[in-house]
């Protein structure tokens, strides 16, 4: 029985390392090295080429290297029939929730508008508002959105969350579906998108949805790319209906040269590094499951391929 580990070459030389160490019981083949794809039993994979998960006939459980999982589902050949499992990782979390606060807290205290002045030389005092006049709504309500919100409430940050079935959290205002969506972005001056990549959710970031928010809102994306209609960012923010946008992930990474978000004076930009996986911690996590797997127990963060995530 081997372990198919399949990520960036760099990613890869971090792991290789880490997984003699905490599975020292498995045998590893390291993509491209497959070698006889008939005794590979699990796969751990990011991105993983077109076709290859279909080719191993053995295969019985596909772990994913990140908490989503839209780069298995754009296989057109994954075979759909096997369990697979995403990443959840209080280190990633954490990671997820600093950034969320860091950009949360930047459009908050118009760090953009400083930024500007500093260039400018100008010294001029902006009205500002507390956190608790500020209020955040955050699309996708899960694992990462509820840890960031509950560490932007500790701010002070009035805090509603959105998701695909209704639910209780304390201590948060939370909605619903498509009438729940309507809701929360009339109350949101800060709109931050933690949301999985799916079918349903596939630009849902669009001009429609600007629209919604109260005139001088402002958008954090972290969840992925395909969340955002590119083409009607720049005209929120140019017609003030947006004030500003910090973006991590982008349809195309990385972010072509010269593409209109490097340069836009309200938008940020940074490199897919809001919640990084981390390989020691998510070594132990992969290898826990993989362990109760074999031993017929259940296992934790199972996809649905119905939902999408
Ligand atoms: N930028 C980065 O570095 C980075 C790092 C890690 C993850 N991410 C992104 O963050 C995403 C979320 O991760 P997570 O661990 O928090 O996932 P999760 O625990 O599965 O939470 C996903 C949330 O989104 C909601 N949702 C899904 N589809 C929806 C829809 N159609 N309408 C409304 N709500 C919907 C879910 O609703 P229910 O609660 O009703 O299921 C849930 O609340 C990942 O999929 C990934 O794309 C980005």
């Amino acid at each position: 029985m081997a372990i198919l580990f399949r990520s960036t070459p760099a990613a890869t030389a971090r792991w290789q390392p880490l997984l003699a160490e905490l599975m020292p019981e498995h045998e590893f083949r390291f993509w491209p090295e497959v070698g006889d794809p008939a005794n590979i039993e699990y796969a751990m994979v990011w991105q993983p080429p077109p076709g290859l998960l279909a080719s191993l006939p053995s295969l019985r459980l596909i772990c994913g290297l990140g908490a989503g999982i839209d780069h298995l589902l754009r296989d057109p050949d994954l075979p759909r029939h096997i369990p697979i499992t995403r990443l959840v990782d209080p280190y990633m979390t954490d990671a997820m929730s600093e950034y969320v606060a860091l950009s949360v807290l930047r459009l908050h205290r118009q760090d953009l508008d400083y930024l500007a002045q500093q260039r400018a030389q100008s010294w001029e005092e902006r009205e500002q508002k507390n956190a608790c006049e500020r209020p955040v709504g955050i699309l996708g309500f899960g694992t990462l959105g509820q840890d960031a919100g509950r560490k932007l409430k500790a701010l002070g940050f009035p805090v509603a969350g959105w998701s695909r079935t209704a639910k209780e959290v304390a201590g948060f205002v939370t909605y619903a579906g498509g009438d729940g969506l309507d809701a929360l972005l009339a109350r949101s001056e800060i709109l931050v998108c933690l949301l999985p990549l799916t079918t349903a959710t596939e630009g849902i970031l669009n001009a429609g949805l600007f629209a919604r928010l109260p005139r001088g809102a402002a958008l954090v994306n972290a969840g992925r790319g395909g969340h955002l209609v590119e083409a009607d960012l720049i005209p929120a923010l140019d017609s003030g209906q947006l004030s500003g946008a910090v973006l991590d992930v982008f349809r195309e990474e990385p972010l072509p040269k010269g593409h209109p978000f490097w340069s836009h004076p309200r938008i940020i930009v940074t490199p897919h590094i809001a919640a990084e996986t981390h390989p020691p911690t998510a070594a132990a996590i992969i290898g826990d499951a993989i362990r109760r797997f074999a031993k017929g127990e259940p296992v934790a963060n199972l996809v649905d391929l119905a939902t999408g995530y």
